[in-house]
């Protein structure tokens, strides 16, 4: 890996992408839980893959922070909002609450995921840094675990198994979770030369309309 980055980016992409592995393992722990409950062979082979995806996300960003980091970082704790939202989650999956794990897993965790790194993956690209391979397969199994989230949930809209207003309300409390998330990493998008308030605002503009209240 050919790092060419500028003195006082390496350090703050570094800890992003430790934050971002944080994600990584949140998602595929539920990913394999998504799997284990789901009712059909179709979702229940997805969420496996998607699992095995976050997996080596989770790996591939956790190895890419130690090589441009000079420090150690600790495991936990670098974002609070990560935490929480895992709690959430994790919650929500306990008591089989199956539409809200897919819509704080799949639609919001991996559009901010997505988002993150698509931004950090151009200016990646503006600086030289190499595993442009690599990172265009993370970014395009990304999109398909968003993609697939954004119809398992349009079918159960259509089919009358999840109510368009609760169906909001539950967005909008993810976007809120994830906002705190960007919220803790401000500092760091900032070293980045990135801007967490722009985030925010483009988290919720690729949502889909149902989602964000747009169609009512
Ligand atoms: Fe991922
Ligand atoms: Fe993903």
């Amino acid at each position: 890996m050919a790092v060419v980055l500028a003195s006082g980016i390496a350090e703050p992409l570094s800890q992003l992408l430790s934050v971002m592995a944080d994600g990584e393992y949140i998602a595929r722990d539920c990913a394999a839980r998504q799997a284990r409950a789901a009712s059909d062979e179709r979702s229940s082979r997805f969420f496996r893959a998607q699992a095995t995806h976050e997996r080596f996300h989770a790996l591939l960003f956790r190895q890419a922070a130690r090589y441009l980091s000079s420090k150690k970082h600790a495991k936990t704790n670098h974002s609070l909002g990560l935490r929480r939202y895992a709690r959430q989650l994790d919650a929500a999956v306990g008591a089989g609450r199956w539409n809200e794990v897919v819509i704080g897993q799949q639609l919001v965790l991996e559009n901010l995921g997505e988002l993150v790194l698509s931004k950090l993956d151009d200016e990646m690209s503006r600086r030289g840094v190499g595993m442009e391979r690599m990172r265009s397969i993370v970014l395009r199994q990304e999109r398909a675990h968003y993609h697939f989230g954004t119809q398992w949930l349009e079918a159960r809209l259509l089919d009358g198994r999840l109510d368009a207003v609760e169906a909001k309300d539950v967005v909008e409390r993810y976007v809120g979770f994830a906002d705190r998330v960007l919220l803790d990493v401000a500092g760091l998008l900032e070293g980045v030369e990135a801007d967490a308030e722009l985030y925010r605002q483009e988290v919720r503009e690729r949502l889909p309309d149902w989602a964000t209240g747009a169609i009512a």
